[in-house]
């Protein structure tokens, strides 16, 4: 059983590493270390339940949705507004939501604990100019005081556990970063994110691991690390240098869905249900043929959930975000940007897929 032997994994040469067992502690049930991360346009219903069929057999994880205005929650449907379409089967949903102000938050989280999230994140990364107007999203960094009542407000109106999305802040100062954390924490947090990369630096320049490690030894929430993760090999590393009870993944984990099947299987999960005679991608070869199939599931969720318009504006920016580590990802994604219909959509990736000659790369340059 994966949770027996949860603390002590193998690298896979023989060399067992520490996990601090703190991941029980989200939700008191997840029990894999890796998690997707919110991305607007990306983390919606169609992804998440791709990425579901590579999750192991018993592997529990949170799952986040895109960025949700607490303005405009209370106001929609959440169950048909495109942003928050969820599966029947969904479970472990942990919503990220943008916000500053106690109404709209307090009517939010009753809104999103009726639609079945069972954690709410909320954002005080985002560097856009829009959230920087409205002083939410990073702009929380710039008042600890406010950023923590933030918490406090939420996690007041709400059973849920609470968690929040940060950056490194806005300039490089561990003392400020010391007192932000820990004030979140006061304010009730249950655990936190960090990006270790300044608001300025959007996704520019590399991510600064050490400041996870950073927060991980001030805290005694857990901690989830993200930032630049592109394979099975960085999870671990990011576990083992930083000590953070998970990893978050973004970019990577539209390109390599099966990330998941991978870290679980270092750590002895069975294969997700439905792969259990399937092997492991693991050469460069195999990872590619597995990125098409990943493709095609993903349409068959888009089909599902989205009309044909959205749906292919959906498809179009995941090729965009996840090609980079395709050799011809390029090809592939000029190929499907012209693309007009679903049917479209589908015979592209097939051709593509069957007339190449394809490989995966393990890393890659991550460019903005
Ligand atoms: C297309 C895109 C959209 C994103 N949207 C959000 C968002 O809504 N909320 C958030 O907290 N972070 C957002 N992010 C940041 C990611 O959650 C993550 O912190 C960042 O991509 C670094 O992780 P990675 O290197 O694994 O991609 C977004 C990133 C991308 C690429």
């Amino acid at each position: 059983m994966a949770s027996m032997i949860w603390q002590i994994i193998s690298d896979g040469v023989g060399e067992d590493k520490y996990i601090p067992p703190m991941t029980t502690q989200l939700l008191g049930k997840v029990n894999i270390p890796i998690t997707l991360a919110p991305m607007v346009g990306i983390s919606h219903v169609a992804v998440r339940l791709m990425l579901r069929e590579y999750l192991p057999e018993g592997a529990v994880t949170l799952w986040p949705t895109e960025m949700l205005n607490s303005r405009k929650i209370p106001k929609q449907d959440l169950t048909e507004n495109p942003l928050s379409l969820r599966g029947e089967e969904e479970t472990e949903l942990s919503p990220q939501i943008l916000g500053n102000e106690e109404i709209p938050i307090k009517e939010s989280v009753a809104c999103l604990k009726d639609w079945g999230a069972e954690s709410i994140d909320i954002n005080m990364g985002c560097p856009v100019n829009k959230a920087l107007r409205h002083n939410y999203g990073v702009s929380l960094m710039g008042d600890i005081g406010y950023a923590r009542d933030v918490v406090a407000m939420t996690v007041k109106h709400t059973d849920l556990p609470v968690s929040v999305k940060i950056r490194a802040g806005f300039q490089k100062d561990r003392d400020f970063l010391k007192r932000f954390v820990l004030a979140l924490q006061d304010g009730g947090a249950s655990w936190l994110t960090l990006h270790p990369r300044l608001a300025s630096e959007k996704r520019r320049g590399r991510a600064d691991w050490s400041q996870i490690q950073f927060i991980k030894e001030i805290l005694d929430i857990p901690v989830i690390g993200n930032g630049d993760v592109q394979n099975c090999t960085d999870v671990f590393e990011m576990l083992e240098q930083t000590g953070c009870d998970m990893v978050m993944v973004g970019r990577a984990l539209t390109a390599r869905p099966w990330l998941l099947w991978q870290v679980g299987a270092s750590l002895g999960f069975e294969p997700p249900p439905g792969r259990r005679s399937d092997e492991l991608p693991r050469t460069p070869e195999m990872e590619a043929i597995e990125y098409g199939r990943s493709l095609m599931t993903l349409l068959k969720y888009t089909k599902q959930y989205y009309e044909e318009r959205l749906g292919l504006v959906r498809l179009k920016f995941y090729v965009k975000t996840s090609n980079v580590w395709l050799n011809f990802g390029h090809s592939l994604f000029t190929q499907t940007r012209v693309c007009k219909t679903y049917d479209d959509f589908e015979n592209t990736i097939k051709k593509f897929f069957e007339s190449n000659s394809l490989a995966m790369t393990q890393k890659t340059d991550l460019r903005e």
